[in-house]
């Protein structure tokens, strides 16, 4: 059975360097060759009349970056890649064959130095090169197809990469030879209408409640050795507690303190790899939301000098002068809720 499942999504957003694709085969579980290099098994999907997207990929690409392992088998083939400029990382090479590139350095510079020169959208090949590429956060879409079979051992898809990327499915595919193709997008804005994060008003107490103070006292407390005290959490018995969720996976959360015809929010926390990709300025419209329904004049917070350009472009004005608190020092910024939408 043949089965599609495509979502067209954003485009792809302007980037200041070229974009950069992954498009490679694994075997069920995770390699991309045997052992001693074998890719045999990739050819149980050979047959189909059916090419994979591979010229699509090629249409689209005008170079490619491969590790120095997967050119020694890409150069066993006369022209394995016609027409397209090919870079190929080593630190052990001398030469590589003619009309490729060799380059040892720092990735950043060399996809750098590649935009300067016109190149627009790069395919990286090779495991260890991709992860490389994906520990510096320099991948935009990732299409992988994982072939029908468990090959036991062999060379990773992906090394350690030390650190969580989100990403969105953007299409799924079977094809009658049993190859299951997944199309990734790499997340670096989370669109609340596509990936489904949604915040809600938790009770105090609650297990999710109990969940948001653990992840608040991660970010907020422990980096400064410090802990909310029972009586700090007793306090918060008359708070509003909001909490955002992608599926059911806790990735914020902030709290209001009612204070006459004003709401101060307080205890904003954005889990580590959910931070800098939108779901603090979600999380301040929710509130914004909830001040306008409940009839709060304004809203205001104590914000860190590091937290002041993130509140000014969600329009909050700085307010008096700073203040310590905890030894930080603070800021009041405010943003008047009535008439605003
Ligand atoms: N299933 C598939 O679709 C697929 C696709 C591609 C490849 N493959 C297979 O996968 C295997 C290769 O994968 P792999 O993970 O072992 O290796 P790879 O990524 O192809 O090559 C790793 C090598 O690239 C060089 N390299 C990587 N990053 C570098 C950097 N920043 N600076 C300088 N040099 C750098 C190093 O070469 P030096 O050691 O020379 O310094 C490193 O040992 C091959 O068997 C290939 O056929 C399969």
């Amino acid at each position: 059975m043949q089965t599609r499942k495509t979502r067209e999504n954003s485009a792809h957003n302007p980037l200041s360097r070229p974009k950069i694709s992954i498009y490679i085969a694994a075997s069920i579980d995770g390699f991309i060759a045997r052992q001693d290099g074998g890719l045999d098994w990739l050819d149980r999907v050979g047959g189909f009349d059916e090419d994979y997207g591979f010229q699509n990929l090629m249409n689209s690409i005008d170079a490619l970056i491969i590790g120095r392992k997967t050119y020694e088998v890409a150069s066993t083939v006369p022209d394995p890649y016609p027409g397209k400029r090919v870079i190929v990382l080593s630190n052990s090479l001398h030469s590589v064959k003619e009309g490729m590139e060799l380059y040892c350095g720092d990735l950043a510079v060399l996809v750098t130095k590649l935009h300067k020169e016109g190149i627009q959208h790069i395919w990286v090949d090779g495991g260890t090169t991709i992860s490389q590429f994906l520990s510096s956060q320099m991948i935009d879409a990732m299409t992988l197809s994982i072939i029908p079979v468990i090959l036991g051992s062999g060379i990773p898809l992906f090394n350690v990469i030390g650190k969580e990327i989100p990403c969105r499915l953007a299409s799924s595919q079977s094809y009658p030879s049993g190859l299951v193709q997944l199309r990734y997008e790499i997340i670096t804005q989370f669109d609340d209408s596509i990936d489904k994060i949604y915040f809600k008003i938790i009770e105090y107490g609650s297990p999710l409640y109990k969940k948001s103070v653990a992840l608040r006292e991660e970010l907020l407390r422990k980096p400064f050795g410090l802990f909310f005290t029972p009586e700090e959490l007793e306090q918060e018995k008359e708070h509003v507690h909001i909490a955002g969720f992608l599926g059911e996976e806790l990735c914020a959360t902030a709290v209001l303190v009612p204070e006459n015809n004003e709401l101060k929010m307080q205890r904003v926390a954005v889990k580590g790899h959910f931070q800098n990709m939108g779901i603090g300025t979600s999380l301040l419209l929710f509130s914004e939301q909830y001040a306008r329904d409940h009839g709060y004049k304004a809203i205001y917070c104590h914000a860190r000098d590091t937290a002041i350009p993130f509140y000014k472009k969600n329009r909050y004005a700085l307010e008096g002068v700073p203040f310590d608190e905890n030894g930080i020092a603070h800021h009041k910024m405010k943003k008047s809720i009535e008439g605003s939408v």
